[in-house]
């Protein structure tokens, strides 16, 4: 064979997989960590507790509805609606108690038969080291029973890994305009 082909060939060979190379370095999609590069280290269980003020009527309200179905109206458990939300949640009962931290999301009526709520929303912390910190709470709400039990499925900032569960009970319900004051016991892992 040509000398000069078979060396054109070689280079070409070296290029294709020094190319190769490279580009795979500068793209790995995944590897294996040890936990204690996360800081991953020891386990800690807080329990939380403050008040969620649902503010539907009067001038400032934080709690919006955005949706209905065609059956809401007519339906024993208004199925269908959805309200946003950005609730202060606060450190004892009184609108006017100190605020630490907001309730940010979405509950909606998803139960036909009895008042059952969907809750997707993130609390969000503005206290001390929690500054900034979430929580993610997905889960039904049984608005009949006294105590509800609501999944928390993550978090972030000192939350990072976070799981546990929030235990709602209803403080007061102002039948006149609907606003609500639940009391909170959050029971939460994280690291
Ligand atoms: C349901 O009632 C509200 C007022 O209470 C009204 O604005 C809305 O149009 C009604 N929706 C339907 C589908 O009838
Ligand atoms: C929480 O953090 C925000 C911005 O990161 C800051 O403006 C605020 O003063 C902090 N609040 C407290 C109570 O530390
Ligand atoms: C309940 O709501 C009505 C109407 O907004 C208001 O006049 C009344 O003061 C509220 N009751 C309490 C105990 O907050």
């Amino acid at each position: 064979m040509d000398q000069t082909l078979l060396k054109q060939k070689y280079t070409f060979l070296i290029l294709f997989i020094l190319g190769f190379l490279l580009h795979g370095e500068s793209y790995k999609f995944s590897r294996k960590l040890s936990p204690q590069s996360l800081d991953f280290k020891k386990q800690k269980l807080s329990h939380l507790h403050f008040y969620f003020q649902d503010i539907v009527g009067g001038d400032h309200p934080t709690a919006f509805r955005v949706a209905q179905s065609s059956i809401t109206n007519t339906s024993s458990t208004g199925f269908g609606f959805v309200v946003m939300i950005d609730d202060p949640l606060t450190l004892g009962p009184e609108r006017t108690s100190k605020i630490v931290g907001r309730a940010q999301g979405i509950y909606a009526s998803a139960d036909l038969n009895q008042v059952g709520l969907l809750m997707a929303m993130n609390y969000v912390f503005l206290e001390g080291k929690y500054n900034g910190s979430t929580l993610s709470i997905l889960g039904r709400n049984s608005l009949s029973s006294p105590m509800r039990e609501l999944p928390i499925v993550g978090g972030s900032g000192v939350f990072r890994f976070a799981r546990g569960y929030a235990l709602a009970k209803t403080y007061f319900f102002n039948t006149t305009n609907g606003d609500t004051v639940v009391e909170y016991n959050v029971y939460v892992q994280h690291y």
